[in-house]
């Protein structure tokens, strides 16, 4: 099977550490669509890959309960929030460090996100969602308008500010430092949410 979603160069932030987060989460998502794809061609298959989630990693108190056709999904979605959660620490971090005037909305528009990947494992767990093609675009959808819009308004603040902003905090003076009033973020259009792809 080819991959659900095949990284881009042009989504790059050119900021290394953050780049390969992102491509952690797409694999992480071309992953789950690999095992949404083999269950559905062959569903017996399933309880044999719910055991091995459960061998090789992912949350396994939260889909201990969760019943075998479903439990590897389960294990990768919680993998999926768990680098995600990990993800938008860091770049939070980041913001602050910059004092980036567009943090507070770029956090809440993280909180958004979170909040819906955890709805949408939560609906997996209790056997509510089947995890089909429509959900996985919605997902697909989110990480990719989120990066090239978003992210990508920080990375270019990043850039251009970044370097005097952290030779200044190394000097003690206050360098370069726009107000939030002078940065427009640009950060295009809403991010799709996660659970309404069906
Ligand atoms: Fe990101
Ligand atoms: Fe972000």
């Amino acid at each position: 099977m080819s991959d659900f979603i095949r990284w881009q160069e042009n989504w790059a932030l050119e900021i290394p550490y953050l780049d390969q987060q992102h491509l952690e989460l797409v694999e992480q998502i071309n992953r789950i669509a690999q095992t949404v794809a083999s269950e559905r061609s062959t569903p017996a298959h399933r309880a044999d890959a719910g055991r091995q989630a459960a061998a090789s990693g992912g949350d396994k108190e939260r889909c201990a309960d969760v019943p075998a056709q479903s439990r590897l999904i389960c294990d990768q979605v919680e993998e999926l929030i768990a680098q995600t959660r990990e993800h938008f620490r860091e770049e939070e971090t980041l913001m602050q460090r910059l004092s980036y005037p567009g943090y507070q909305e770029h956090k809440r528009e993280h909180g958004i996100l979170l909040a819906e990947l955890v709805d949408l494992a939560r609906q997996v767990r209790q056997g509510a969602e089947q995890m089909g093609l429509g959900t996985l675009t919605a997902l697909k959808h989110w990480l990719i308008v989120h990066i090239v819009t978003s992210d990508q308004a920080y990375a270019d603040y990043y850039h251009h500010y970044g370097p005097s902003i952290e030779k200044a905090a190394s000097a003690g003076d206050s360098g370069e430092h726009p107000s939030a009033a002078g940065w427009r973020s640009d950060a295009g259009p809403a991010v799709p949410r996660v659970s309404n792809g069906n």
